[in-house]
């Protein structure tokens, strides 16, 4: 498999996939060999046998796309064999990218998150209308965390809620810190606080076989401390927000793709 882009999402998908299996055989595709190299070199642990860098795509069948959607047509027409492609781009249609392909290529897209990186990915994928995912993109991305197959035209709203997500969930990590802060705890205080909660209660949701909204139910005493704390959220129209925040972030993937930089 050749991964042509290695920046943050691209390396992410590396170094999940080399975590998963150390011996998988990919080749990284950079721009220069040296980022790829420092990339390989950069892994923990063993030396990884199998990952090869290259600064032009090769002949592997097996191919990701991961690079800013603006340079996703340039990839496409720098392949020179029949391949199965797979891009992670925002916004650029399974149609558009064929028409760039070598005849007799295949083309998906998937919408993963960083949390690729740590095997805690969630990703959708979707084929063209009917078509299929290939096997080896499933399984790839299978390894790399959570999969969910989604219609083209529904991977704005992974984008939303998924693909710009961590970073969602990042900023409410930081306002619970900023909270703690201006009630008189020190910045490392509340930070340790904010974070470790917020990793404590995914991995409470990992562990439960349980929906999010049955937790909080657990949580909630009647007129407790989280009730009150709930109350302000529901004042504040938590559900409208957090709906205007996936929407402004799948327009924007829309966006993207109409070539608005
Ligand atoms: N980051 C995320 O959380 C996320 C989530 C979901 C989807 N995505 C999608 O993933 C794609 C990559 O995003 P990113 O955040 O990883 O961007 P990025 O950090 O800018 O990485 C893109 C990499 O591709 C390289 N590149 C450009 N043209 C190339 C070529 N012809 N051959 C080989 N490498 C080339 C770039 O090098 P230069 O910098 O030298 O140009 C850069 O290292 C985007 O299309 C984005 O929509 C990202």
């Amino acid at each position: 498999m050749q991964i042509i882009g290695v920046g943050k999402l691209g390396e992410a998908i590396v170094s999940g996939l080399l975590k998963a299996d150390p011996f998988a055989e990919l080749t990284l595709v950079a721009k220069s060999s040296q980022q790829a190299e420092r990339l390989v070199e950069g892994f923990p642990g063993e030396s990884y046998l199998n990952a090869s860098v290259s600064t032009e795509p090769t002949a592997d069948p097996q191919v990701i796309i991961a690079v800013k959607p603006h340079h996703v047509f340039d990839v496409a027409e720098q392949l020179t064999h029949s391949c199965e492609v797979v891009s992670v781009a925002a916004g650029i249609s399974i149609e558009a990218m064929e028409s760039k392909l070598p005849s007799g290529s295949k083309a998906v897209r998937a919408m993963p998150n960083l949390a690729v990186g740590v095997n805690q990915g969630m990703t959708g994928i979707a084929a063209a209308q009917n078509s299929h995912i290939p096997v080896w993109v499933s399984e790839s991305f299978s390894k790399l965390g959570a999969v969910v197959e989604v219609d083209e035209n529904q991977l704005g709203i992974v984008t939303g809620i998924a693909g710009s997500g961590p970073g969602f969930l990042y900023r409410i990590v930081e306002a619970f810190a900023k909270a703690g802060e201006s009630l008189g705890l020190t910045s490392e205080q509340s930070q340790l606080l904010a974070e470790q909660t917020f990793i404590g209660a995914g991995l409470g949701l990992q562990a439960s076989d349980v929906s999010a909204a049955e937790l909080r139910g657990r949580v909630t005493t009647p007129n407790g401390t989280t009730h009150a704390g709930l109350q302000e959220l529901e004042n504040a129209q938590i559900d409208d927000l957090i709906g205007k925040v996936v929407q402004a972030a799948r327009e924007r993937g829309l966006e993207i793709g109409k070539g608005d930089s």
